[in-house]
């Protein structure tokens, strides 16, 4: 059996957006029998809700479109993660900066942008901290499309 691919998710607080499209991609690799093949993770680039569940918002909203994420809690991206994972993936090029800028040289990792690395349009998954419901489902239709996208067309294997 060769060894799982890990891909982790990031964004600032990892209570909203990571969460969410952790939730959707763990739903999607389940629903093509592709569990055992690809690990995911999240990770915010703050610490400020470390060991927080996701927003409530963002469980209302996966939990809709039939998706739990109660179990899930909030940590901070760790410099182990950099040899730990294949890729890691941000919400938008705030995260990317922050993260890139704490790669050591010896990282493992590759990083890239959520949606172009998936092969969506458009860059950033806007933040919906300040947002009401409606800005959760927006970002829930960015990450779902996202995580389809990605399992179909196995996104996270070596080419290009
Ligand atoms: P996230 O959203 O990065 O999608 O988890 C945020 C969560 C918390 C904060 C900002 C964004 N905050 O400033 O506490």
């Amino acid at each position: 059996m060769p060894e799982p691919v890990r891909l982790l998710l990031v964004c600032l607080g990892n209570i909203c957006r990571s969460p969410m499209a952790e939730g959707a991609l763990r739903a999607r690799l389940r629903e093509a029998g592709l569990a055992h093949a690809v690990e995911v993770d999240s990770a915010g680039t703050g610490g400020w809700h470390a060991g927080q569940a996701p927003d409530p918002r963002a469980i209302a909203c996966a939990t809709r479109h039939g998706v739990e994420l109660g179990q899930l809690r909030a940590r901070q991206l760790d410099p182990r993660d950099f040899q730990q994972f294949d890729w890691i993936l941000c919400a938008d090029q705030d995260n990317l900066r922050d993260v890139r800028a704490r790669a050591p040289a010896s990282a493992r990792a590759r990083t890239a942008l959520l949606l172009p690395w998936a092969g969506h349009a458009g860059h950033a998954i806007p933040d919906p901290y300040e947002g009401d419901a409606s800005d959760f489902e927006h970002v829930w239709r960015l990450v779902d499309a996202a995580a389809r996208t990605a399992v179909r067309e196995r996104r996270w294997e070596p080419g290009d």
